[in-house]
């Protein structure tokens, strides 16, 4: 069974994505604040790719039951509840709400995507939940697809290597797994990184630029395992966590 790393919705064939399960990343920050968002209780979250349509849509909720949420420039959006901090989607700020949300690259990655059996939302945060769900997708027969979001639609160092680290787990566990040549090639990150993702973030141009933005605290976050255990599965344009009962 096949599995296929991509970088970017740029590089994405439709035959890559379609009718597979398709794991997107974008680990600084949008995957794993989405994480940390249903880890505390968010009912849902809505990816949206401008801040007008956040507006826009908030507008069919009570004010209390929505939080708008997102991120230009790694800033939080004028008039937005949130940034694109996980450290901001507390229990307190987020639980029992629908979550409007709007980031450079990791919501438009997701509103790109078509024709995908499934689509969950992956990161280092979520990696043991997600891992489970894609080696049952591999062993049942089901190719995968990681797709790394990336940064302005371009290659990213820390989706790439967290892509890897999926890719390893995968092939250890499923050992018929076929590797295609982008998550072949990727291996390689693993020898230069493995668990180091400090040294990770701090070679990568979106964990630099985070660091200069005052954000070091966030990339603590996002580089701890299993810190949010869910699965945020992207079904009928909303993000919500697959939950024991919904198991596939
Ligand atoms: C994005 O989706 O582009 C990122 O999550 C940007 C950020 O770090 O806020």
């Amino acid at each position: 069974m096949r599995l296929d790393v991509l970088f970017g919705l740029a590089t994405t064939a439709p035959a890559a994505v379609t009718g597979r399960v398709v794991a997107v990343i974008d680990v600084l920050r949008a995957s794993t604040t989405i994480a940390a968002a249903l880890a505390n209780g968010a009912r849902n979250v809505v990816p949206l790719e401008s801040a007008e349509e956040v507006m826009t849509r908030a507008r069919n909720f009570e004010r209390s039951e929505v939080r708008l949420a997102g991120e230009r420039k790694m800033l939080p959006i004028p008039g937005f509840d949130l940034g694109n901090s996980p450290l901001e989607l507390t229990r307190d700020s987020v639980e029992g709400r629908t979550l409007l949300m709007t980031t450079t690259n990791g919501t438009a990655a997701l509103a790109g995507i078509q024709g995908a059996r499934d689509v969950v939302v992956a990161s280092y945060v979520n990696f043991s939940a997600v891992s489970a769900l894609l080696r049952t997708a591999l062993r049942g027969g089901t190719a995968v697809t990681i797709l790394c979001a990336g940064r302005d639609r371009l290659f990213s160092l820390e989706d790439a290597a967290c892509a890897v680290r999926y890719a390893r787990d995968l092939s250890v566990n499923v050992p018929e797994v076929e590797l295609g040549d982008a998550a072949n090639v990727c291996m390689m990150l693993e020898e230069r990184y493995g668990d180091d993702l400090a040294r990770l973030f701090a070679e990568s141009e979106h964990g630099r630029a985070l660091a200069e933005a005052g954000f070091e605290k966030d990339l603590e976050l996002c580089a701890t395992i299993d810190a949010f255990p869910v699965v945020p599965l992207y079904q009928d344009r909303q993000i919500t966590a697959l939950g024991p009962r919904l198991e596939r």
